[in-house]
């Protein structure tokens, strides 16, 4: 794999600035927001009235806990616009999120908000080691998502040339990626796999694809789907972190040169991470739940919100800007199987291990009387493998589960295709436990 390591004098100072000069910065940004949420978001004002707070309180950023927290029920029961701080009219752009039930997330951007996020893709993806003049292939989901049109705009802003492709029609993405020589792809990293699967079918080498850095998130995935997926392109895998709520990509980013946990852009989104129980922050180095407070956006403040995402906050490395570990999961995808807690991401590490499958799977709940059981889908490689062989891949991942995460699954290993592709974000748990 290339060196893609970008030169000092091609970053943003900020993010190798001092960081008594970065949070002197973020204290003047947090001051402004805090104001700006409190004058013009009416839910804002109540919410802060109601603890018993004033943006004039905040006299250091530490201070910022005595805030209330935002969460998603907040931005629901405010559909769709009243969590705006602006006339509509300065908004020029609306995204949203559907959720699985309800009304979905509205988000909105003022022309600066979609400057800064430009600015904020652009850095991500020169971290990443993409360069201007470079062609980008973007197949995240184009529309509501924030996924496709910020990645987009971020690309044009670095100066590459970007190729609008959004998600589906599989072979038509590998015969794009050689045709217009793509070196940097934009895409879930389970959306990679099928673009890998079709580059076989197709009987093309992937080592032998343009391509030379890959720019994945949008879900979780782990340092094993990395080096899966960096051996089979011959191409840096890096990791992308956003949410619509608080921008879209671009919130924080692996380094190239690092790849050790994702830089958070910390001159615009000031994170803090909380015990999810009782809301108290925590120290740096230990995890708990993401919290983001924005610093500069306009048209929609965010004041510190619960994202869900478990991490932990460690020290900057390749920059100043402190990193965020590799999201383990969000609290949502945990569950609970007999007193342990499990999340998608360690039983994809597990299936990683295992030589004969293919890194495809999803995870069905159900309930036998009182107990949860859980049954892990998963593909062999190729449809040749015996039922012999398939018995005893079933049976190592049985066993490495057990052994690492110390819970009993059931395995089913089912023929190449036989757990559904998903275009964007993967499904990984289907859920069919009896509700309530
Ligand atoms: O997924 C924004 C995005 C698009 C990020 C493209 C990266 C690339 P939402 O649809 O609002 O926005 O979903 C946000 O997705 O709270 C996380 O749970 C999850 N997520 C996003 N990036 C990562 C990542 C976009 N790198 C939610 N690792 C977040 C793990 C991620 N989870």
């Amino acid at each position: 794999m290339k060196d893609l390591t970008p030169r000092k004098d091609e970053l943003d100072p900020i993010e190798i600035a001092s960081r008594d000069e970065i949070a002197a910065l973020q204290l003047a940004r947090m001051k402004w927001s805090l104001k700006h949420a409190y004058e013009n978001v009416p839910h804002y004002r109540k919410s802060f009235d109601a603890a018993g707070v004033h943006p004039e309180d905040l006299k250091e950023l530490s201070d910022l806990s005595k805030f209330p927290f935002t969460v998603k029920t907040d931005l629901r029961d405010n559909y769709p616009f009243g969590m705006f701080a602006v006339p509509r009219e300065k908004v020029i752009r609306i995204h949203a999120s559907s959720g699985t039930t309800g009304k979905p997330t509205v988000v909105g951007y003022t022309k600066n908000d979609l400057d800064v996020w430009a600015n904020c893709m652009a850095r991500s993806m020169r971290a990443s080691g993409t360069r201007p003049g470079d062609v980008v292939h973007v197949a995240y989901g184009y529309g509501l998502f924030t996924g496709g049109l910020g990645a987009h705009y971020g690309a044009e802003r670095l100066g590459c040339t970007v190729v609008p492709v959004s998600g589906g029609m599989t072979p038509r993405q590998v015969t794009l990626i050689e045709d217009f020589k793509a070196t940097t792809i934009m895409v879930t990293p389970s959306y990679m796999l099928s673009i890998l699967d079709e580059y076989r079918a197709q009987g093309r080498d992937p080592r032998e694809s343009p391509l030379e850095v890959g720019i994945f998130g949008a879900e979780p995935w782990t340092n094993a789907m990395r080096a899966e997926i960096e051996q089979a392109f011959d191409m840096h895998a890096v990791d992308i972190y956003g949410l619509s709520e608080v921008m879209g990509p671009g919130v924080a980013n692996e380094c190239v040169e690092t790849k050790d946990g994702l830089h958070i852009w910390e001159d615009h989104f000031y994170p803090e991470v909380i015990d999810p129980e009782t809301g108290e922050v925590l120290p740096d180095g230990e995890r708990g739940e993401l919290v983001f407070t924005s610093l500069t956006k306009e048209a929609f403040p965010i004041i510190r919100y619960r994202t869900r995402d478990l991490t932990r906050l460690l020290p900057g490395t390749a920059r100043t800007m402190r990193r965020m570990e590799k999201i383990t999961g969000r609290s949502d995808d945990m569950m609970i199987l007999r007193g342990v807690n499990v999340f998608p991401t360690q039983i994809e590490e597990q299936i990683l291990t295992v030589e004969g499958l293919a890194p495809h799977f999803q995870i069905e709940l159900t309930r036998e009387g009182r107990m949860d059981e859980m049954i892990v889908h998963v593909e062999v490689m190729s449809a040749d493998i015996d039922p012999d062989m398939r018995m005893r891949c079933s049976q190592a991942l049985r066993a490495r589960i057990k052994d690492t995460i110390g819970v009993t699954v059931n395995v089913q290993v089912t023929d190449p295709e036989g757990v559904p592709r998903s275009q964007g974000k993967a499904v990984r748990i289907i859920d069919r436990r009896p509700k309530g």
